[in-house]
């Protein structure tokens, strides 16, 4: 069985060609061409190839549709109904550094609410994907989250800070108080990654700040449809593609929420 649907079968078909030079990429790394767009934020020119694949083919589909992309800013500004949210490259630093964990993050919004999603790892060659109300899929499989009952025991995944957050004290003491109230802790560079791994039950919860709405678009979706539980924490209205994100299976969920926030509000 798969997930197949008008929506995540252009999805697929825009990641399974951008992918193609992708792998070809990754296949020759020491001749990619790398600017800075800050201190520790690279860009290579995969990011931008894979893009421009991924934009033409969405916009072959649907013309009208607003794209808001990491690379390119955003497309078709005026339509905030109907918006495809991309990542082309969730993993820049791994990818650079020719570590295979990186992904290709597609997100399907309408009215404000992620509907379906895709994040396709193409070395590995995982590709998942949900749509609201249908069920997340790895490949041809249904994926559920994980079954820990208790924070103590659950394996989390975390990312940041970035070279430039202001935050990185916070950061850094939250990462040492949760640590040592789990199991154990990985950061694994690929936030879509993350989500799609918490979906599918190989990492119980994941939390991070100071991401990005393309980092973890379609992962919201794959989560929930997952039967994973997912809470943005201290938004800021006035950015609202900047999000702080807790998820995690349901189990779990309350005990996680109180060590990441309640701390916070203390
Ligand atoms: C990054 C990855 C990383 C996370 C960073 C993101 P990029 O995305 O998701 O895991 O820690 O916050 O910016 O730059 O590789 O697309
Ligand atoms: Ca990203
Ligand atoms: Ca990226």
């Amino acid at each position: 069985m798969r997930l197949n649907s008008p929506k995540i079968n252009i999805i697929n078909k825009a990641c399974i060609k951008a992918s193609r030079s992708l792998i070809r990429d990754f296949g020759e790394i020491e001749k990619l061409q790398v600017s800075t767009k800050g201190p520790g934020d690279f860009v290579t020119s995969a990011d931008r190839r894979t893009e421009k694949i991924i934009i033409e083919e969405l916009q072959k589909a649907h013309p009208d549709y607003g794209i808001i992309t990491e690379e390119s800013g955003i497309i078709n500004k005026s339509n905030i109904q109907n918006r495809w949210i991309i990542d082309p490259i969730d993993g820049t630093m791994n990818f650079m550094n020719g570590i295979p964990q990186f992904a290709i993050s597609i997100g399907y919004e309408e009215e404000n609410e992620i509907k379906c999603g895709v994040i396709f790892n193409p070395i590995m060659n995982e590709m998942f994907c949900a749509e609201k109300g249908n069920g997340a899929y790895l490949n041809n499989s249904r994926i559920r989250v994980s079954n820990k009952k208790k924070i103590k025991d659950s394996l989390l995944v975390t990312g940041g800070p970035k070279q430039a957050s202001k935050i990185k004290d916070k950061i850094f003491s939250e990462y040492i108080n949760v640590s040592t109230k789990v199991s154990n802790v990985r950061k694994f560079g690929s936030a879509a990654l993350d989500m799609a791994y918490v979906a599918c039950g190989r990492f119980d919860g994941y939390w991070q700040r100071e991401l990005n709405y393309w980092d973890i678009a379609a992962g919201i979706i794959i989560l929930k449809e997952a039967g994973g539980f997912v809470k943005f924490f201290e938004e800021e209205p006035n950015f609202p593609l900047k999000k702080n994100i807790l998820a995690s299976n349901s189990n779990i969920h309350d005990e996680f929420s109180e060590l990441i926030i309640k701390k916070n509000i203390e």
